[in-house]
């Protein structure tokens, strides 16, 4: 089986080479095809981080294995770690956090055991990083959660939770403020339950979540949650079994894959093999099971776990009575396991599988089809304008040019309703938005929405606008608070 292998920067290079070294001792039957990504390929001119070859290469093989990459800061470039997992559509990142016999945590102690997997949205959210300056003081990043996105994600985790035979799937998010973004993946998540009527779906506000993670983490299983929430509470799960040391990651597409570690490139300690491979280690194996080589998998977790129980440990964790190894001494550890088992949590020896091809050419983009039948019409604009000055000010303005198609219903600032109601406490910035809606109640065309952008620019700059539609008679935008 051949696999892409990008060594990475920093302590990637050491981490990988560690965990590839037990992967030839094991003999998995894998072949590498070393590709070229990461900070020296953008340093080399190369603007998205990876070579062409390695590209082809990837797109060829369909799996690829990582090490930790560094972004350039401050030279306008993206991260390569995130153009990887949009460019091929890895729309799920699932994280395991698993209490590891050995690795002293508060929960350990406590003899709380931990088994969580997170399913983090991959591709949408504010990771699509469309982000403008609408004014010099206002910044707006749009969060993108789509009905196609969501349901991807979810059905892949409700898979993964009925073949786990997981205890309980939960939704995490934060659709009581975010109504229409959150609302949607929620409303996707209880859609997609009804077809698993065998598990025990429910969901959790992501703050209430966050506070049970730290008390009771024992009570979850499965969770899902959109990118940027499923980001920190799988930083917080990482903590609780022992830290990013301990974190793997599979971000799961239908053609390509990626295995990562959740850390990052560690430049405090990279060049000394002093780094912890174990991440990695649980990533590689993590993609080994969904190669089918599953006796390889379990051959090689259980030396880990052996291993890790038996108090060898890099500097990062462990007893700090027992001195520490390096990061090849800690490989060789794990290669002399080879057949041992934890007195706690050992893998099954089950059989290798052949290989499910997953990876295929996508032909055509089935998400473009929208299941939406319900009748749209446009019903208003909300104007994003600029203006240093005050609400009663600019309603006066914005309502000589409503003309006779338009009615000017509320003005905020920063979501809040400052005209007709609001408070004098209420602090403003330079950027309004002005909500303008049918007059007659009657659907508006484009046209309408243009002409009374150009009337407008008469008096405001105007930095943006989006309409305000209907399906069938739900509004498809939001009420400003307060309005
Ligand atoms: P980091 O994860 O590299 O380091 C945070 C802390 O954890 C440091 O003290 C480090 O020494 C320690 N640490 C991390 N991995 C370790 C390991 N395997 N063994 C022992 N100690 C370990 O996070 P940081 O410093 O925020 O990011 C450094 C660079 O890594 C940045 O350029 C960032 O963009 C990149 N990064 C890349 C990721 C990826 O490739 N998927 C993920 C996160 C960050």
């Amino acid at each position: 089986m051949k696999i892409a292998v990008a060594k990475g920067d920093g302590i990637g290079p050491e981490i990988m080479a560690a965990v590839l070294k037990i992967f030839t001792a094991n003999n998995a039957p894998l072949e590498y095809e070393y590709v070229d990504m990461g900070k020296w390929v953008f340093d080399k001119g190369f603007s998205n981080g990876m070579t062409p070859e390695a590209k082809q290469t990837i797109e060829s093989v369909g799996i690829l294995f990582k090490g930790p990459m560094e972004t350039p800061k401050g030279k306008g470039v993206k991260s390569v770690n995130v153009t990887a997992r949009k460019t091929w559509n890895t729309y799920a990142n699932k994280r395991v956090f698993q209490t590891l016999h050995g690795v002293d945590t508060v929960f350990s102690k406590a003899g709380i055991p931990i088994d969580i997997t997170i399913v983090r949205e991959n591709i949408e959210d504010t990771y699509g990083g469309v982000e403008h300056m609408l004014t010099h003081d206002v910044a707006l990043s749009r969060r993108f959660i789509t009905r196609p996105g969501s349901l991807q994600v979810i059905r892949y985790a409700f898979e993964m939770a009925k073949k786990k035979n997981a205890r309980r799937i939960t939704c995490s998010h934060k659709a009581n403020i975010m109504k229409i973004t959150d609302g949607l993946f929620l409303e996707c998540f209880y859609e997609v339950a009804e077809e698993y009527p065998q598990l025990k779906a429910d969901d959790i506000i992501v703050d209430d979540l966050c506070m049970k993670l730290v008390t009771r983490p024992d009570t979850f299983d499965v969770v899902v949650l959109t990118n940027l929430q499923g980001d920190i509470v799988s930083d917080l799960c990482a903590g609780l079994v022992g830290g990013l040391g301990f974190a793997p990651s599979a971000n799961i597409g239908d053609h390509i894959c990626i295995f990562e570690a959740v850390h990052g490139t560690a430049p405090d300690i990279a060049g000394k093999n002093i780094a912890n491979p174990t991440a990695l280690l649980l990533s590689g194996i993590t993609m080994l099971r969904h190669l089918g080589m599953m006796e390889n998998a379990a051959v090689i977790e259980n030396a880990l776990l052996y291993t890790l129980e038996n108090g060898v440990h890099t500097g990062d964790f462990g007893d700090k009575s027992i001195p520490s190894v390096n990061t090849t001494q800690f490989a060789d550890a794990v290669i002399a396991n080879f057949g041992k088992e934890p007195s706690v949590g050992a893998k099954p020896m089950l059989p290798n599988m052949p290989a499910t091809p997953t990876h295929f050419k996508l032909e055509k983009n089935p998400m473009l089809v929208s299941a939406e039948m319900d009748e749209e019409k446009i019903i208003g604009v909300d104007m994003f304008i600029e203006s240093h000055e005050q609400p009663l000010v600019i309603a006066k303005k914005c309502e000589r040019h409503a003309g006779v198609k338009f009615k000017l219903v509320s003005i905020s600032n920063r979501g809040t309703q400052v005209w007709p109601t609001g408070s004098v406490y209420t602090n403003l910035v330079n950027q309004y938005n002005a909500r303008f809606e049918s007059l007659d109640g009657e659907p508006l065309f484009q046209q309408d929405i243009i002409g009374l952008y150009v009337s407008l620019s008469g008096n405001f700059k105007i930095c943006s606008f989006e309409l305000l539609n209907m399906w069938g008679d739900k509004k498809a935008y939001s009420l400003a608070q307060g309005q």
